[in-house]
């Protein structure tokens, strides 16, 4: 367990696109059992740090520590396998794909056992294996709300219930961070409690650090203990929900424009 009691940590983070600084100096960190918010105006740098946190960007400066060892230079796949999952703003299914099968995949890493013979021969073992993985896909899609929709193609969803797939695709093996960019975006009312009851029960039952961005500031005040304002590609601000909503320089720089 690092320093803070932080499950995964961001320490001094900096990375550049050319001329434009997306992130200096942020430093943040997620406690198991926790929904920490992510807040911040369009290009505050919220998407980049997701990607420096799941590994798809390296930064220039700065450290990432995973219960407070260094895993800065971590493949995404590592960390993936170390289970630190991640939603995309923009998605990311696998639209040819049944939704039942994009759950499948996400639990494949694990590998079948019996290796290339038992893949070739479908021998019992791995048939029984196989079961066991449909079904708590199953479990995952219908937790989601989404239990009949298992044998729909992913890429002709709505774009709602699209990101409720990639949620339980997160979920289909469990996760101890998990990383929620915008997914409540494009859904609707419904949708979004199922959402906030789903995250919860994730962080409280499960004891899961989870870090959401999300630009409807009610849906995050109601489901953040404490949240994370970044502007400019800095830490603007950190507080309680009613803290955060209270400090002057927040509502300047986002809470007045939403
Ligand atoms: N691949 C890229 N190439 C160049 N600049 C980029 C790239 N990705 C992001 N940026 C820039 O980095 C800054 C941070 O962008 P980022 O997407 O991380 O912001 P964000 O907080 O997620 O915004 P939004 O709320 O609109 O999703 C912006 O100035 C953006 O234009
Ligand atoms: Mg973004």
């Amino acid at each position: 367990m690092s320093e803070g009691g932080y499950v995964l940590q961001a320490r001094g983070i900096g990375v550049r696109f050319g001329g434009v600084r997306a992130l200096t100096g942020v430093d943040l960190g997620v406690r198991a059992g926790e929904v920490c918010g992510l807040i911040g105006p369009n290009g505050a740098g919220k998407t980049t740090l997701f990607d420096v946190l799941s590994g798809i960007r390296r930064p220039e400066r700065g450290r990432l520590l995973l219960d407070g060892t260094d895993i800065t230079r971590r493949s995404p796949v590592w960390r993936a396998r170390h289970g630190i999952r991640r939603t995309f703003q923009r998605q990311q299914l696998f639209g040819q794909l049944s939704v039942a099968d994009n759950v499948l995949v996400a639990q494949e890493w694990r590998g079948g056992g019996g290796g290339p013979a038992a893949d070739l021969l479908a021998l019992p073992p791995r048939r029984a294996r196989e079961r066991e993985r449909r079904a708590r896909g199953e479990r995952v899609l219908a937790d989601c709300g989404i239990g009949a929709l298992g044998a729909s193609y992913a890429g002709g969803l709505p774009v709602g219930q699209a990101r409720m797939v990639e949620l339980a695709r997160a979920l289909a093996d469990p996760p101890r961070v998990l990383l929620l960019d915008e997914p409540a975006s494009g859904m609707s009312a419904p949708e979004r409690d199922r959402l906030a009851e789903v995250v919860r029960r994730l962080a409280e039952r499960e004891g899961c650090a989870v870090l959401l961005v999300e630009h409807n500031v009610t849906f995050v005040m109601e489901l953040c203990a404490r949240v994370v304002v970044l502007d400019l590609g800095t830490v603007l601000a950190e507080g309680s929900a009613a803290e955060v909503r209270a400090n002057p320089l927040v509502r300047e720089a986002y809470l007045g424009t939403s």
